[in-house]
């Protein structure tokens, strides 16, 4: 067997994405060549949200552009790639058609083999891209249109533990913003309060603590937050900074509790199954400084090792892709032209599906 130099492209939320990665055998991680992110904060920022069409059509616009621009990063022409990735759901449907017709058009235009990628599994393979981590291990992956752990098993086998029942936490923290007024995304301006702010101040709920298991909610908190909010701005006429600060502090230390708690239960139930491995962590939320420390420590008191990506790779980018085709091309063959684009496709099949569809798309 020899290196594969795989294309991976991206487009399923509000990121355009391609990356070229190189993956060799005997290497027990990836080599990213290049990987370019086209974001699209701008073009949704008015409207409090990603607007799926808006999405939809930039994603058609730059794919082109955003592959062009990773074969030049990466020093490479299209006839160096072995292989194509494209993100084939789960996501906002027009964005993943916009990505996997592109996808076709470069494979059939080049003659290479096509491999349709669940946009989750690229995340949850990402600890194998970057670092030794051999499977099984337990991903918890927190994102704006995501929340669920799931024990990594193999390229293709996954078993979610526990998952949220309403929002992901990442969309609670931008609907908190929003809340308060902070700029969009929400994640890191919530952030930047609580760091002013007094956490014990408001009595805000740990949701579904009383639940065994893993599971999460976050809609409650969001709710009891825009409570407290009103009845502030009724007796008083409108919050101060303090107050600002401190209901963002007492929000941040509800969401780092809950997530702290429920990911010692998914380690736990994990090491039932598996013994004690690794814990790793993905999405936007992770780049949150007191939610990545808490879990950590959680990680070290269950004798669990650490994994998270630099920032950049817990995001959305092509390179996961790349990666999880290139774990996929190593035990099946190719997709067809006839591969689909799917808003839905849980990782685990077997599990009952979780409620409801996020803002950014489906959850699981
Ligand atoms: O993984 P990601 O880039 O996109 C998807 O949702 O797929 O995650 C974006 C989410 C947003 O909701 C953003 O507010 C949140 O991650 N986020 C954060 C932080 N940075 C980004 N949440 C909490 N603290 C942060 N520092
Ligand atoms: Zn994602």
């Amino acid at each position: 067997m020899r290196d594969r130099i795989i294309l991976g492209l991206e487009s399923s939320c509000d990121d355009t994405a391609a990356a070229v990665v190189r993956a060799t055998p005997g290497n027990p991680c990836g080599e990213i060549l290049s990987s370019v992110v086209f974001g699209q904060d701008g073009l949704h920022a008015e409207f409090g949200g990603v607007v799926p069409e808006i999405a939809a059509r930039a994603h058609a616009e730059r794919l082109d552009l955003v592959t062009r621009a990773a074969l030049v990063e990466a020093d490479l022409a299209l006839g160096d790639i072995e292989a194509v990735g494209v993100t084939a759901g789960p996501g906002l449907i027009g964005g993943v058609l916009a990505g996997v017709m592109f996808a076709k058009g470069v494979a059939a235009g080049a003659g290479l083999p096509l491999y349709g990628v669940n946009h989750l599994a690229g995340h949850a393979l990402t600890p194998r891209l970057i670092g030794d981590v051999a499977f099984p291990y337990l991903m918890l992956l927190v994102s704006g249109g995501h929340c669920q752990f799931l024990a990594v098993e193999g390229p293709e086998e996954f078993r979610r533990m526990g998952g949220t029942i309403d929002d992901a936490p990442g969309e609670a923290f931008d609907k908190i913003a929003k809340l308060l007024g902070l700029a969009q995304p929400g994640g890191p301006a919530v952030e930047a309060e609580a760091r002013k702010g007094d956490p014990v101040r408001f009595d805000l709920p740990r949701p579904l603590m009383d639940r065994p298991g893993c599971d999460l909610s976050f809609s409650g908190l969001k709710t009891a937050l825009r409570r407290v909010r009103d009845l502030i701005v009724a007796e008083r006429g409108g919050l101060t900074r303090q107050d600002r600060a401190d209901l963002c502090a007492g929000f941040q230390a509800a969401v780092v509790e809950v997530l702290a708690i429920k990911t010692h239960r998914a380690l736990e139930a994990f090491a039932g199954l598996h013994g004690r491995s690794v814990l790793a962590v993905a999405g936007g939320v992770a780049a949150n400084g007191p939610i990545r420390g808490a879990l950590q420590t959680v990680a070290a008191d269950a004798g669990f090792a650490w994994s998270a990506p630099p920032l950049a790779l817990c995001t959305d980018n092509g390179a996961m892709i790349a990666w999880a085709a290139a774990e996929r091309m190593a035990v099946r063959a190719p997709d067809g032209m006839d591969l689909g684009a799917r808003p839905r496709w849980p990782l685990d099949t077997d599990a009952t599906p979780m409620l409801g569809s996020g803002r950014k798309g489906a959850k699981a």
